[in-house]
This record gives structure tokens, C-alpha cells and sequence, in this order.
């Protein structure tokens, strides 16, 4: 804590926010739009972490493989029958697919999805209408500053929780 408690010291929390106006491009299409929207699969059918561990979890190739081996062509639409045709291709392949991450926190900081699925917050609250992205991007600036606004609004709310605006719960 004290190599922390002296960074504070010059740390600047207002620091502008890196709000991406566009997410980054992922090795093959994905989009939140077809998959959350169009055919209702809902998040935690994907992300099955997000409710009982720190990290939420992206599928595995398994997972797409065992929609897309019955969802495989569109012939009446001839885009998207070239995309599906490519992912199932791209589906034989062994090498896992290397997904860009486009949230992240320093190493020095503690987050844990649990906690806050588990409080009844829905992930739009954090990552925006992901649901309507073709391609998902950064919605909220993720700076310490913005962590500590809900966690002191949090705790203006209901008594008891001290703890959300001590430094150890985000800095171990
Ligand atoms: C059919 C599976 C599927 C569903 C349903 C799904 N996702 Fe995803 N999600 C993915 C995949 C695959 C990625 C990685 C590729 C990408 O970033 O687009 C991802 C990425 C993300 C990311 C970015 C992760 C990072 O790298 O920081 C967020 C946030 C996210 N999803 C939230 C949601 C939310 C919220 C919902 C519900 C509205 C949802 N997802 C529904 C499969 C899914
Ligand atoms: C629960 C079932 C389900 C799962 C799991 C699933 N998909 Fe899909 N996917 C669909 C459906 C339904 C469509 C729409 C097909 C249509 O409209 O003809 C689709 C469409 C697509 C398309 C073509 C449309 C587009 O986005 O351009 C791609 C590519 C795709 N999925 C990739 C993936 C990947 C990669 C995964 C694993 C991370 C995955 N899907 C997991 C059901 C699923
Ligand atoms: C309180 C804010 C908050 C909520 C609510 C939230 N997330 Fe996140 N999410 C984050 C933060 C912060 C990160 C970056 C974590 C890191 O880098 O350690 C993240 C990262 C992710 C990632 C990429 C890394 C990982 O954990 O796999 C996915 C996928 C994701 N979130 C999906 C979801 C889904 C799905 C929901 C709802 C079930 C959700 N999130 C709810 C804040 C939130
Ligand atoms: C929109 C509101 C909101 C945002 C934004 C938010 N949190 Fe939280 N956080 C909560 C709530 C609510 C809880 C659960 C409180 C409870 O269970 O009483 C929580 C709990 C936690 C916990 C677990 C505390 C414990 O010991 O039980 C950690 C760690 C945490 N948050 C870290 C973060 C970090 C790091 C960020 C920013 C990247 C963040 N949170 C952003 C609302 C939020
Ligand atoms: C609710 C979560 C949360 C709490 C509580 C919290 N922090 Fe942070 N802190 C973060 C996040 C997220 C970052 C990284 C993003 C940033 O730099 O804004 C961070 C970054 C920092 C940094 C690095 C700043 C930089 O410029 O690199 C220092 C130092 C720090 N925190 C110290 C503290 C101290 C001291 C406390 C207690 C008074 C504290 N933090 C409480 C979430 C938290």
C-alpha cells in the first residue's frame, strides 16, 4: 500500500477519460447485435462466469461450435451466408480464436464481477447498450474516480458498506 498511497501523491484522478469512439477489430466478426438482440441469447449465457467469479469469461469455440453447427448458411441472405460459412471454416481450425480485450484495468487494481452482478446491477450500468454494438467498445472511462462515485453513492444508500471506499478493496 505505500508504494500506492506515494503514486497518489501525483496521481492524477481526473485524468480524461479513454472513451473509445470505436472498439477495437476483432480477428473474425462478432456482433453483440445479432447474437443479444436478434436471437435473445442473453449475456450470461456467453459471459457464465460473470455471476460467480471475478471475470466473466468469453466462449469458447465449443460454445460457438455448438449453435453454429446447426447454424451454418443463410440462403436468403447472402452476407450473411458468406459469414456464417466462414466462421464454420473458421471453426475447424484447432488454434483457439484470439479475441482483442477491449476492457482492462492495471494490474493493481482488484475488480471482481460477482459482486456487482450479484448487487442487481446490469452490465449495461458499465459497458453501455452492448447489445446494439455490431462491434463492441468502451463506453465508461473505468478511472478510479468514476469506481468510487457509484461505490460512495452505494454507500450513502444503505448503511454498512464502509467498505466499498477503502483502498483495499481495490488495491490488494
Ligand atoms: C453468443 C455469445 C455472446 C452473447 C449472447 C453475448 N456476448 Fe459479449 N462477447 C462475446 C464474444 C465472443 C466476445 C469477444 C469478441 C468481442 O469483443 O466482440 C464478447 C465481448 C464482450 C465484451 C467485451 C469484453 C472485453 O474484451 O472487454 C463485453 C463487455 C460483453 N461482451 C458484454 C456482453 C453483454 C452485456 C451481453 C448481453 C447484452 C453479451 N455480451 C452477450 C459473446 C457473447
Ligand atoms: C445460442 C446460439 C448461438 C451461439 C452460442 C453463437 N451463435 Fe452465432 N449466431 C446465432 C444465430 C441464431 C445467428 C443468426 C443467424 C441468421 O440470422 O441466419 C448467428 C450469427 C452469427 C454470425 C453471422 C452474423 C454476423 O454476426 O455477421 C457469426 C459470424 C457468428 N454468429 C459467430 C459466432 C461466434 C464466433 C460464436 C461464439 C463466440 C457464436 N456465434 C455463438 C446463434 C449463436
Ligand atoms: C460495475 C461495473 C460492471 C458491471 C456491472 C459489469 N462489468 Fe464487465 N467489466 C467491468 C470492468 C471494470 C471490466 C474490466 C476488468 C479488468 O480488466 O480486470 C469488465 C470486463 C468485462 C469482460 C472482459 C473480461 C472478463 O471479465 O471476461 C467481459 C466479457 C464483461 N466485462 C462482461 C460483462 C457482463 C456480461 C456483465 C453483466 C452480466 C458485466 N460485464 C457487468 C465492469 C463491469
Ligand atoms: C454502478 C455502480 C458501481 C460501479 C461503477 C463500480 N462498482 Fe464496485 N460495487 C458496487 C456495488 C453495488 C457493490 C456491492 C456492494 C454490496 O454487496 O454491498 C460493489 C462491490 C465491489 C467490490 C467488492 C467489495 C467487497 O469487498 O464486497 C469490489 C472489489 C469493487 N466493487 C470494485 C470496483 C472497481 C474496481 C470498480 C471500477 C473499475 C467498481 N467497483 C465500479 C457498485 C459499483
Ligand atoms: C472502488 C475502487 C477503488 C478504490 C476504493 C480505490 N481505488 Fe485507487 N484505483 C482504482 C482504479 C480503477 C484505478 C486505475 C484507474 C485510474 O488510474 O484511475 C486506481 C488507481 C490508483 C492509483 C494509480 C494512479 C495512477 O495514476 O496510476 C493509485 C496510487 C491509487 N489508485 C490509490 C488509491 C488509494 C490510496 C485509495 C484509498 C484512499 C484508493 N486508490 C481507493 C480503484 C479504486
Amino acid at each position: 500500500m505505500s508504494a500506492l498511497r506515494a503514486a497518489l501523491a501525483c496521481a492524477v484522478l481526473a485524468a480524461a477519460p479513454v472513451r473509445a469512439a470505436e472498439g477495437p477489430a476483432q480477428p473474425i466478426r462478432f456482433s453483440h447485435q445479432v447474437h443479444a438482440t436478434q436471437a435473445i441469447i442473453g449475456c450470461t449465457a456467453c459471459h457464465a462466469y460473470a455471476e460467480r467469479g471475478p471475470v466473466a469469461g468469453i466462449p469458447s469455440m465449443q460454445r460457438c461450435q455448438g449453435c453454429h453447427k446447426f447454424v451454418k448458411e443463410d440462403p436468403t441472405n447472402a452476407k450473411l451466408d458468406a459469414e456464417l460459412k466462414a466462421l464454420v471454416k473458421r471453426l475447424r481450425e484447432p488454434t483457439p480464436i484470439e479475441w482483442v480485450r477491449v476492457h482492462r484495468l492495471p494490474d493493481h487494481v482488484y475488480f471482481t464481477h460477482q459482486a456487482h452482478v450479484r448487487a442487481g446491477l446490469r452490465c449495461q450500468e458499465c459497458h453501455g447498450e452492448v447489445q446494439t454494438m455490431e462491434v463492441v467498445r468502451q463506453v465508461a472511462p473505468l478511472t478510479m474516480g468514476w469506481c468510487l462515485s457509484c461505490h460512495h453513492r452505494k454507500q450513502r444508500e444503505q448503511a454498512g458498506r464502509e467498505r466499498l471506499t477503502e483502498c483495499v478493496t481495490c488495491h490488494k
